[in-house]
């Protein structure tokens, strides 16, 4: 062996090395962090687990928050409850106080004095008090009930444990399963609801590559827009006053703007909210060659009808694009699901585990049947899986047939709760937003078309046999040349005939609402029908409810297995709403066509990107004339703005928002998406391809500082130089 060999392997060794002592998977519980502690010191980390989660002191947790019930995270980076999220987690409210004249989607807003900042009727951020182990309680509680009584003893449990730790707090509590039942844990939140918008750049900016770009890397979208948490002058909780003053939190994030190398500390802290790690083989293969395909068919329907729609004038393009956006992102997500699920092999993956699995449990008789029964129960279920993926996506995604059977729900929970005052004041503020949202994205023609194609997709698409005698009806009361048009005569007698389908008319409706007429209005009628409850009556007899209890039980059997057969080793829970930390490296990767990937995008890449007048790719004047002008402030490197990088943490929706954070607790990007290779992610963590994809918080203060010209909102920020 010569020298120069022998060097370089020298050299390699402690690269190998670290690369098997690289975590990266995993979404781990935040009290529980301790026990990754050694693995995060070598990765990087410099500070100590009570710097993370800690309920005496002040602690990194106190500086995150769950937007809106946990759609998103934010995290606080000043001392007057500044926060900053994703642009596309702020979206909603930035397009709903959008309008032709004064179109911030478009030109991006930032409020120069408190008196600018926008109250945002209905969000709410919460804080994480603390949480606590309650499986011995939960447990005991459920010990040796039925089949039959279990459901309603494990509600009263958790009522109970609610009750006795939220008693004369005003603390809102959670009880959470984990590991499929396997284990409990109660968390305790405050609830902010005065929230206001604070800032966002153009959508050209925050949106930047559009659908085109979403779920890829190489990314240069400066996905963040800003918040402010406000309290009562107490520093409390408080509905939305003029009096109220800006949340003084317990903790903020600074910001480092030193820059990111490859290699370095990254961690993810927020709320990841589902991913289905532990799904067996059986729903692997029923979802890419069944159920996934026909969410992505269904929803290019009613994009391309939305889209028409959005494209005649800039009133409804304001008015749709929020909705729009998410039926997109998550039609190109299992487009890209399927696609890798496939390319990385894990059917054949889960397989072989599932084997290992069985010889494992050859002598445990409480395991050694499972894989038998999970197969034999995705049999029965298969010929009305298509089905079911048609109730979700297509009947119930018309607004007006949510609207209906949440609006029916929604008056008879007021006339149950008629002496109740409070209650009853809860349920009209509900009441007032579903109006709302129902009104906000109201498009008829796109509406009805959407309802004539999904509709007419899923006469032809599902067996025959399963067919309900009402879809029946309806296709020969109203015969035409194709199924399509015989439901759009059906949608026009509807829309006519109904006195909560249009806009005006629902208005009125709700004004002097009757739950005597709506139960007779003719959309009533026909929503209750595919109600979920009605329509599994009506035609799957049991089928589905049966699969999802029967696969319940076999879950919890399955996780309680991996617990013990992987007893000693760190193991962590599928994402379910709650705080995690994810914890890795800044890292770069090779696509699978082997073309290596930077961890960083730049400005100069934005510029090669931009199209004039384009929809995803356009640009705001004020960013091409500061790159002109080389004003890159203190931001810059290499002579450029960094605008994007990638780490190998572990994040799915919920996610977005979360603040990545380095070695010394300091923010130095937003995680916002994750990347085409690795769509699969939330099924299988795949470690070669899985990225985290994450805005440099130095491109999103130039973009408030440089072009925004906020000098009021940086001065609040804590920034390190160094
Ligand atoms: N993929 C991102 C996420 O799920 C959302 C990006 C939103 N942008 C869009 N083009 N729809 O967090």
């Amino acid at each position: 062996m010569n020298k120069l060999k022998s060097v370089i392997i020298l050299l390699l060794l402690p690269l190998i090395f670290s690369e098997i002592a690289k975590a990266d998977e995993g979404m781990w519980i935040p009290m529980l962090i301790g026990k990754n502690y050694d693995q995060m010191k070598k990765q990087g980390f410099k500070l100590t687990p009570e710097d993370l989660y800690n309920i005496n002191k002040a602690s990194i947790k106190d500086a995150i928050v769950s937007l809106g019930g946990g759609f998103c995270t934010g995290e606080v980076v000043s001392n007057k409850g500044l926060v900053f999220t994703n642009h596309h987690c702020g979206y909603e409210a930035i397009s709903a106080n959008s309008t032709p004249q004064n179109d911030i989607l478009d030109n991006g807003f930032y409020a120069k004095s408190y008196q600018e900042e926008k109250p945002i009727s209905g969000l709410f951020v919460q804080f994480l008090v603390r949480m606590e182990d309650v499986t011995p309680q939960v447990t005991a509680a459920l010990k040796g009930v039925t089949d039959a009584e279990r459901g309603q003893k494990l509600e009263d449990i958790n009522n109970k444990l609610i009750a006795d730790a939220t008693n004369g707090t005003g603390y809102e509590g959670s009880v959470k399963d984990f590991f499929d039942g396997n284990q409990y844990f109660l968390y305790l939140y405050e609830t902010y609801n005065d929230v206001r918008l604070v800032g966002a750049p153009p959508q050209s900016i925050g949106k930047f590559g559009g659908d085109t770009d979403n779920w890829e890397w190489p990314r240069h979208t400066g996905d963040f827009s800003i918040f402010r948490i406000y309290s009562g002058k107490d520093g409390k909780p408080a509905a939305y006053s003029a009096d109220n003053v800006p949340l003084v939190p317990k903790k903020f994030l600074p910001v480092s703007i030193k820059g990111v190398k490859n290699g370095d500390f990254a961690m993810v802290y927020g709320y990841p909210g589902r991913t289905d790690r532990f799904l067996t083989s059986n729903g692997v293969k029923l979802a890419t060659e069944e159920t996934n395909p026909v969410i992505v068919k269904l929803r290019d329907i009613r994009l391309k009808a939305w889209k028409e729609e959005m494209n005649k004038s800039v009133d409804t393009r304001l008015k749709l694009s929020s909705e729009y956006a998410e039926i997109a992102n998550y039609w190109k997500y299992f487009i890209g699901q399927t696609e890798q699920l496939k390319g990385l092999g894990i059917y054949a993956q889960k397989q072989q585990q599932e084997a290992e699995f069985t010889k494992w449990a050859a002598d445990k008789p409480a395991y050694a049947g499972l894989m038998d029964s999970y197969k034999q129960l995705y049999a029965a279920y298969e010929p009305y899986a298509i089905h079911r993926t048609f109730v979700d996506e297509g009947l119930h995604a018309p607004n007006f047939i949510y609207n209906t059977l949440v609006t029916f729900n929604l008056l008879r929970a007021l006339d149950a709760q008629k002496d109740d005052a409070k209650a009853a004041d809860e349920i009209k503020k509900e009441l007032k937003e579903q109006t709302d949202s129902y009104l906000n994205t109201y498009n008829e023609p796109s509406d009805k078309k959407a309802f004539a194609q999904i509709m007419a997709t899923y006469y032809t698409d599902i067996p025959k046999d399963q067919r309900p005698q009402f879809i029946e009806d309806i296709v020969s009361k109203y015969q035409s040349a194709t199924v399509e048009e015989a439901f759009m005569k059906f949608a026009n007698e509807l829309w006519s005939t109904s006195s909560i389908i249009t806009p005006d008319k629902f208005k009125a409706f709700i004004e002097n609402p009757s739950l005597e007429v709506l139960s007779k209005d003719p959309a009533y009628l026909y929503a209750k029908q595919v109600s979920p409850r009605a329509y599994a009556r009506n035609v799957f007899g049991t089928k589905i409810s049966d699969f999802e209890v029967q696969k319940e039980k076999l879950d919890h059997i399955y996780l309680q297995a991996l617990l013990e057969k992987n007893k000693g080793k760190l193991i962590y829970p599928d994402a379910n709403s709650t705080m995690r930390i994810s914890y890795g490296n800044v890292q770069d990767y090779a696509s699978k066509d082997g073309v290596k990937y930077n961890i960083q995008t730049n400005l100069d890449e934005v510029l090669k990107k931009y199209k004039p007048g384009d929809s995803e790719f356009d640009l705001p004047a004020s960013l091409i004339t500061a790159y002109k002008n080389k004003q890159f402030g203190q931001y810059s490197e290499n002579g450029t703005v960094p605008v994007c990088f990638i780490t190998n943490d572990d994040i799915t929706g919920g996610n977005s928002g979360s603040p990545v954070i380095n070695g010394n607790g300091e923010l130095i990007g937003l995680a916002f998406d994750g990347n085409w290779e690795a769509m699969s992610g939330d099924i299988a963590f795949d470690k070669k391809y899985k990225r985290t994809i994450c805005v440099d918080v130095r491109y999103v203060l130039w973009c408030i500082d440089i072009l925004g010209h906020a000098d009021n909102l940086i001065s609040e920020l804590d920034i390190h130089k160094n």
